[in-house]
């Protein structure tokens, strides 16, 4: 696998790959990588002549600086996490890269990026389509994989696509999970020893809750209690609990239509998110 980290010397690439005919796969991440990161190189591996990982920080998505100086940087042990999966490139681009001085671009959907993150994170959407655009430009993408566990992210890209006619196929996969039901998260490694062990309960309250209203259960007081047995189990406080319908994300009332359980909740100073499927009626 080879190292890039200027736009030059990959579009010689990409070019030299695409008078071969090659498809092109691409694996947006910022780095830190574990086993769901590595379910989208496989899968990117599996469907595509030529795979790109890119790692960048990008600092345009973090609301707050000291969650971007926090950000673990570890692209030694990422670059030997990938050699296993056969991708062909780490694209590793620094800052003038990417927002070379004079930068004054922003790519900003609306609707899907409204409420949940978007409502809790001012601007983090704005900063991920616009990193992710230039990204799929910069790779040449026919087809970009990103996880469920970022479902909103999922559908920002894949409406931002859409709307640019992008030529950029987004392709989304499950959420990869610990043994305990833990979304598997770079943020994970953050939590002491003791707030490790409760963080499993968001699966099993969101699962539960899940079960309930596809069940015909009353959404409004089924996410209060989901609310209440984490904030009594230890949680700090809780960004959102929401029903949202798929994939237009709009809030929801009763699970009539294909729906998502959605949170985001501080433990021991950590932002966690996750989201479970509810029914598909
Ligand atoms: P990052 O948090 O590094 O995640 C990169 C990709 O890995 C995203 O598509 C995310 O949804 C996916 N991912 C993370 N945890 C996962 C899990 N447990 N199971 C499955 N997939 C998982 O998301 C970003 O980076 C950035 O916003 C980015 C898209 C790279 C733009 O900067």
């Amino acid at each position: 696998m080879k190292i890039i980290r200027t736009k030059a010397e990959l579009r010689a690439l990409t070019e030299s790959w695409r008078r071969a005919g090659d498809s092109i796969g691409v694996v947006p991440t910022m780095g830190a990588l574990h086993a769901g990161h590595l379910s989208l190189v496989e899968r990117a591996c599996a469907e595509n002549d030529r795979v790109i990982v890119t790692l960048f920080v990008n600092p345009k998505q973090f609301n707050n600086p000291e969650d971007l100086a926090k950000y673990p940087r570890t692209e030694d042990s990422d670059a030997a996490k990938l050699t296993p999966y056969g991708a062909d490139v780490l694209y590793v681009p620094d800052g003038a890269q990417m927002y070379p001085e004079g930068f004054a671009t922003t790519i900003s959907v609306t609707g899907v990026s409204e409420g949940l993150c978007g409502g809790a994170r001012p601007g983090h959407f704005d900063g991920v389509a616009t990193v992710v655009t230039k990204l799929f430009l910069q790779c040449d993408a026919d087809r970009a994989y990103f996880g469920e566990k970022d479902y909103q992210q999922l559908q920002v890209v894949t409406r931002l696509c859409e709307d640019l006619d992008l030529n950029t196929e987004i392709v989304g996969c499950p959420t990869i999970r610990e043994e305990d039901g833990l979304a598997m998260s770079s943020r994970n490694l953050r939590l002491g020893a003791g707030p490790r062990k409760t963080a499993p309960m968001i699966a099993q309250v969101l699962e539960d809750a899940a079960r309930v209203i596809a069940r015909g259960g009353h959404v409004e007081q089924t996410i209060d209690k989901a609310k209440k047995a984490l904030l009594s189990a230890g949680f700090d406080s809780i960004d959102y609990l929401e029903l949202r319908s798929v994939p237009d994300l709009k809030l929801m009332t009763s699970a009539d239509r294909p729906s998502r359980l959605f949170l985001a909740a501080w433990l021991d100073g950590v932002r966690l998110i996750d989201n479970v499927f509810v029914a598909d009626l």
